[in-house]
């Protein structure tokens, strides 16, 4: 039985990534803090270990003990309250658990790093034919982007590193936290958006996620990149058409100028204490305000053979099904 560690199990992504190893019969080593919640990691057949990414001596000594035949590192912060909080857990902690496992000499065969689109994108503005791929230069626009940068950067220069970067567009499923509010607002029959601008943006489900991260992780590939979203591209307004369908509510719509939206989040960053960043930052509106996040997932679909199974309106269907039977709708 093979060994499979995944970081960052505790979260949204890594809790179904967990269960789609689990499917594989692989024996599972969930990678967790001693604060994490355990919610979606009930299953009898996990391991745990607990990892402090900042300590490299904790490190070495734990992956020492067992050496495992896969590494998936999906801990990552998508919203910190410090820009250095991106930098330091999205690329240092990145860079000790990949120089701990050459320095103690217990590579695994793949090492799949989760990084984002957000590494290389958005797309063009002005020219909506345009699409991410490989080999665009990358413009990351925000501090997040720009640490999954620098991490995707360091795995790639090391020597004979078997890594594999995946770079989700936006992610959605049972268990997502921040698209959730915005399904909160439909529940109560609010449709509010930034600018009346119509946006090209990509999502894929987390189930066909995690099925395309197992695929690349156990197999033969190594020292490539992959872009994955479910291969359409929707307007921001589908997220709310199909959503009102699925719930049967009928809202009052409304548009914020995506220049008011800034200005509150620049007035909100000026007011903000102890450096924290406030929950509506710029750094968040420079993501949610991009025209296009189309991205080529061709080369997934030919190295991987990725037939996604899930369009959004069939993978909303689910979402939000779990989130009324959980009592978070
Ligand atoms: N959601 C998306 O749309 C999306 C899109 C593209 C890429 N991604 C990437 O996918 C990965 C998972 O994201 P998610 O959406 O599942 O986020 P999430 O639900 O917030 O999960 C993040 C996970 O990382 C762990 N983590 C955070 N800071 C850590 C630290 N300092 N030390 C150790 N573990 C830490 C968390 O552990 P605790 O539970 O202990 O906090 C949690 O298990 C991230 O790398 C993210 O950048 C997500």
């Amino acid at each position: 039985m093979k060994k499979i560690l995944i970081t960052g199990a505790s979260g949204f992504v890594g809790s179904h990534l967990v269960e789609e190893a689990l499917k594989r019969d692989l024996d599972v080593y969930a990678g967790i803090r001693k604060t994490s919640s355990r919610d979606f990691l009930k299953d009898e057949r996990i391991n745990f270990i607990e990892l402090n990414f900042g300590d490299k001596d904790q490190l070495s000594a734990e992956l020492g003990r067992m050496k495992f035949d896969y590494i998936i590192h999906n801990a990552g912060v998508v919203s910190a309250s410090r820009l250095e909080d991106y930098w330091r857990v999205n690329f240092e902690y990145v860079k000790n658990l990949a120089d701990t496992l050459i320095a103690t000499d217990v590579l695994p065969e793949k090492f799949t790093f989760i990084s984002s689109a957000a590494s290389y994108g958005p797309a063009s503005a002005e020219d909506l034919t345009d699409f991410l791929t490989e080999d665009d230069e990358p413009n990351p626009i925000n501090t997040y982007g720009k640490a999954k940068l620098k991490a995707e950067r360091y795995l790639a220069q090391l020597p004979d590193f078997p890594y594999v970067i995946i770079r989700p567009t936006g992610v959605y499923g049972p268990r997502e936290k921040e698209i959730l509010t915005f399904f909160k607002l439909i529940n109560r029959n609010i449709e509010g958006y930034i600018g009346t601008r119509r946006q090209h943006l990509a999502f894929v489900y987390v189930k066909d996620l995690a099925r395309v991260i197992l695929d690349a992780t156990t197999s033969s590939i190594s020292q490539k990149s992959y872009f994955v979203s479910d291969g359409r591209y929707y307007a921001q307004w589908d997220l709310g058409k199909y959503s009102k369908r699925i719930l049967n509510k009928k809202t009052l719509r409304f548009h914020v100028p995506t220049s008011l939206v800034r200005g509150i989040a620049w007035t909100l960053e000026q007011f903000s204490s102890n450096g924290k960043s406030p929950a509506l930052n710029l750094e968040k509106v420079r993501i949610l305000e991009s025209v296009n996040w189309k991205c080529d997932i061709e080369p997934l679909k030919e190295d991987l053979n990725f037939q996604p199974q899930y369009g959004l309106e069939e993978g909303l269907e689910e979402t939000l099904a779990w989130y009324k039977e959980n009592g978070w709708l």
